[in-house]
This record gives structure tokens, C-alpha cells and sequence, in this order.
């Protein structure tokens, strides 16, 4: 089971998240990101947290520790907002916490590099996790103490919305073209052998037994909470074994681009330069 724990204090809302996470502290004087229950994002953005973390971390990717979140209304009730107040209403016990990273940054391609293999094994996991909300545009990876950490894995698993067709997720493609990390030059099929022997029916077990039984009961077309479990490591299990194959990642960066049209004057003249050609 996940570590629970119990909010003390409200701290403020994040703004830039689209389901409005909350910074709250906890009664183990610890401070997290809570993505809250009544968020209109559902309970499926909470278990696709819990499935897609914890997955992550057992492949060696970093992601914040992830805990039950028990959350009382009571302490949010000095925000002012009103949408706030009515979505911290509404998230009243169970919610998912994060061990926030404080001084940590956001995740600029442009500024930071990363290594060519880690960039392989992020985009290989994603590809399994079918995570669209990894583009340049929208990151959600944040740089802490020099070192990539993952967040926000709630839109991903998408398959688990419409359980009927789901089974086809397993051979689902993947486009890493606008991927936050497609300009380090990642190659998955490199890594695929390494990741795919680690998703085992136990790692799987394991990962699906972290999710709170109260985000499964009552899915419909499931008896039992261990029913939805098994739907998800089933499918995980079968995308795992050559994921890689169905991976397209942006053309070569490798391949040397001619230069356009307007810089050529300037890049020619400072070859003849070189060359100790006429000016
Ligand atoms: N563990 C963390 N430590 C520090 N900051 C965090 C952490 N998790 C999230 N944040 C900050 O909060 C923002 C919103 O978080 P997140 O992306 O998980 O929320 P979301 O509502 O799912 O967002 P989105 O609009 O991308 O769907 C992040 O972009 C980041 O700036
Ligand atoms: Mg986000």
C-alpha cells in the first residue's frame, strides 16, 4: 500500500496545472502536490498516477513519491477563489499526494541536456504508458538537484476510458515526434530489450496493488476491484514485449540540414573566410 498521510495546512493552489493540484502539508511535516479527488479529471486521472508512476519508478526513472492523501475540507476553507473552494469541497478524504520538490524547475529542451540514454528510456516508457502529455509544449518534467524527475502521468493509459476496445491498446503507435525529449536523440529499440524484460507479472501485480481500492469498485463491466487490476497489468504486459516497434520519433537531428535560404550569404562567406578565400 501507498504511505498515507493527513493534510495539515493549505498552502496555495497551482495555478498552471490544468485540474488545479494543491501544496498542502501533511502531518509528517512533509509538504506535497495533491491532485484532488473532485477534480473533473475523474478518479481514472488518480489511478493512471498511481499505475504510470509507480511503473516509471521500477524501470529507474525518477518520480516523487506518491502517497494517500487524506484531505479535509475544513483546512482549505481560507481560499478565497471560489472554484477552488467548491473543488476542495468536493474532494473531502482519499486524494493523491506527490512529494512536491521545492527550487525545482520546469523542464526547458532549449536550456537543459539530457543524456542520450536516459532521453531513450523516458520515451520508451511513455510510448508503453501512451503518454501524450510529454511534448515540448507542455514537458511535465521538472529539473531538481541537476536531475530530471517525471510529474503528471494523469492523462496517460488513456485505453482504461473505454474498457471495450481496450484490449487493441497493446498495438497502439506512438508519435514521440514533439516529444519534450526527441532533440536528445533518443533511440527506445536500444533500451526495449533492458525495459521489456523488467515488466514481469509481478512488477505489474505489484504496481496495479498500489491503487486504492476505492478508485476501482464499481468500474462497470468488473466485478471486483482485483478484476480492473488484472485488466491493466494484462495490457501493460502485452504493449511491454515490443512497444518499441510502434514508436516514430522526429527525423534524424543527426543529418546535417542545409542552411535556409537567408543565412546562406553570412555561413558561405565565413567558409571562404576559413579557407582564406577571397572577401
Ligand atoms: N512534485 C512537484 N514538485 C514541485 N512542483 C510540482 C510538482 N508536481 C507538479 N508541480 C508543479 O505544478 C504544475 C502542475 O502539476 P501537474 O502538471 O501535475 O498538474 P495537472 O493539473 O495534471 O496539469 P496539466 O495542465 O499539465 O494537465 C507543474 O507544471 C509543476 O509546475
Ligand atoms: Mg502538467
Amino acid at each position: 500500500m501507498l504511505r498515507e498521510v493527513t493534510g495539515i495546512r493549505y498552502v496555495t493552489p497551482l495555478r498552471e496545472g490544468g485540474s488545479v493540484p494543491g501544496v498542502v502539508e501533511a502531518d509528517d511535516l512533509g509538504t506535497y502536490v495533491v491532485k484532488f479527488s473532485g477534480a473533473a479529471q475523474g478518479r481514472k486521472a488518480l489511478v493512471a498516477e498511481v499505475i504510470a508512476g509507480e511503473l516509471g519508478r521500477r524501470l529507474g526513472l525518477r518520480v516523487p513519491e506518491l502517497v494517500r492523501f487524506d484531505f479535509d475540507p475544513v483546512i482549505g476553507l481560507g481560499e478565497p477563489d471560489q472554484e477552488i473552494q467548491d473543488l476542495l469541497k468536493a474532494s473531502g478524504g482519499l486524494n493523491l499526494g506527490m512529494d512536491f520538490l521545492p527550487g525545482s524547475l520546469g523542464f526547458d529542451p532549449l536550456v537543459f541536456t539530457v543524456d542520450p540514454a536516459e532521453a531513450s528510456r523516458i520515451v520508451w516508457f511513455d510510448a508503453l504508458i501512451g503518454n501524450v502529455d510529454r511534448s515540448w509544449r507542455n514537458p511535465n518534467m521538472l529539473v531538481w538537484h541537476r536531475d530530471l524527475w517525471l510529474i503528471d502521468h494523469g492523462a496517460s493509459l488513456i485505453w482504461h476510458h473505454n474498457w471495450r476496445s481496450a484490449e487493441s491498446a497493446t498495438a497502439r503507435p506512438y508519435d514521440a515526434s514533439d516529444h519534450a525529449l526527441s532533440r536528445f536523440d533518443p533511440e527506445p529499440a536500444a533500451v526495449a530489450g533492458e525495459l521489456g524484460a523488467l515488466v514481469t507479472e509481478d512488477l505489474l501485480a505489484g504496481v496495479t496493488g498500489l491503487v486504492p481500492d476505492e478508485w476501482l469498485v464499481d468500474e462497470p463491466g468488473f466485478d471486483t476491484p482485483d478484476d480492473v487490476r488484472r485488466a491493466y497489468a494484462r495490457i501493460l504486459g502485452a504493449r511491454a514485449q515490443d512497444v518499441h516497434l510502434r514508436i516514430t520519433t522526429a527525423p534524424g537531428r543527426r543529418e546535417k540540414q542545409p542552411p535556409p535560404e537567408w543565412l546562406r550569404p553570412w555561413v558561405e562567406g565565413h567558409a571562404d573566410k576559413k579557407s582564406g578565400g577571397a572577401e
